[in-house]
């Protein structure tokens, strides 16, 4: 296991959602996290990436740079979400193995598994089959990921893993709505229904399929500790919470923490989308120690804060 104390952790992307909960969780190691926006380093020009590591010399990178959003996103960008997320993925290792960084950890999602209707995705299953078209260009720009951790492995013995992260949600995270996801748009939702004094909120579909929610702070926490511990670089990991609820159970929380009193209206018009998509967390338990804060705590400080903060959060692009 990685002693993180004293010692210099790079986080691309660190200033986004994700990379946030990923340097508190350094900095409870008494770790130096050093965030890297586009304004300190373009991860898609590999000179200027080549500087920054030169001028930082990290020991370790935590890859948690991405371009991404919601299934709306991903129809109107797959080009630039698959030429910037595999730009991005191959300077990374290109520049890593160059300057002597010790270990790298990318972060990845369940859209890189194949879409063969598994209700329950397995590591050992990653690349049995294509992922699902309508995601397809972030799936594979993710999944350059993956094999450039085993190429730099095999020819430069680079240490690099992969984790793939579960649907996150939290304070920070996007609620513009041509990025957002399902718990940022719900939120937004039902938190200006309740400033309007609306009466009737439309959600797609049935409210149904099971999803897996995961607080942004358990993820980073999760995350370090799979930089201190898991070393396969054949496989992701996955990190998730290993419980899904219902797209209704999740609505019940965020209205009754908005305190929302009007109609939800379900348009069983509109597609549900799978089921079930659970990630399978058995090898996750082997490794890492976490408790998750339930759905039900992580809403209620997400909505808050995200009433406290709702122009910046909106604006966030
Ligand atoms: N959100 C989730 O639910 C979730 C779940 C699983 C995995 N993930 C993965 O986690 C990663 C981060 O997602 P996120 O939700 O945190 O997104 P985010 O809030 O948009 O953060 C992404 C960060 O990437 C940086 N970035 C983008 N292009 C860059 C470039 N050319 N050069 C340098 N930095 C660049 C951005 O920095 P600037 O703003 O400075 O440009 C931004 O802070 C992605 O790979 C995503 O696929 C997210």
């Amino acid at each position: 296991m990685i002693d993180l104390e004293g010692s210099k952790v790079l986080v691309t992307g660190g200033f986004g959602f994700v990379g946030r909960g990923i340097c508190k969780a350094l900095q409870t190691r008494n770790a130096e996290a050093v965030p890297v926006g586009s304004q300190e380093a373009n991860l898609l020009d590999l000179e200027s990436f080549m500087q920054l590591l030169d001028s930082v010399r990290p020991d370790y990178c935590i890859h948690a740079a991405g371009y991404n959003g919601g299934i709306e996103f991903n129809r109107m960008y797959p080009a630039d979400i698959l030429y910037t997320n595999t730009i991005m993925g191959l300077n990374l290792h290109h520049g890593c193995e160059y300057l002597g960084v010790k270990k790298v950890l990318s972060i990845m999602t369940s859209c890189a598994y194949p879409d063969t209707g598994m209700e329950v995705l397995k590591e050992e299953d990653f690349w049995n089959g294509l992922p699902n078209k309508t995601i397809r260009a972030h799936g594979i720009a993710k999944r350059i990921l993956q094999t450039s951790a085993e190429a730099y492995g095999e020819q430069y013995d680079l240490k690099s893993v992969t984790a793939c992260v579960t649907n996150l949600y939290g304070p920070h995270d996007t609620f513009n709505l041509v990025r957002t996801k399902v718990v940022g748009a719900l939120i937004r939702k039902f938190v200006e229904a309740h400033l309007e004094g609306g009466d009737s909120v439309e959600c797609w579909g049935t409210g149904n399929p099971m999803r897996e929610f995961m607080y942004v702070d358990d993820a980073g926490e999760a995350i370090v500790q799979a930089l201190e511990k898991y070393d396969d670089n054949s496989l992701p990991l996955n990190i998730g919470t290993g419980k899904d609820i219902s797209i209704k159970q999740l609505v019940e929380h965020i209205v009754e923490a908005v305190g929302y009193e009007g109609e939800v209206d379900w348009n069983t018009d509109k597609p549900d989308g799978q089921m079930k998509k659970l990630l399978d967390i058995s090898r996750m338990k082997s490794i890492i120690d976490i408790s998750p804060m339930s759905v039900k705590d992580g809403i209620e400080k997400t909505v808050n804060w995200y009433s406290s903060n709702k122009e910046k959060a909106d604006a966030k692009s």
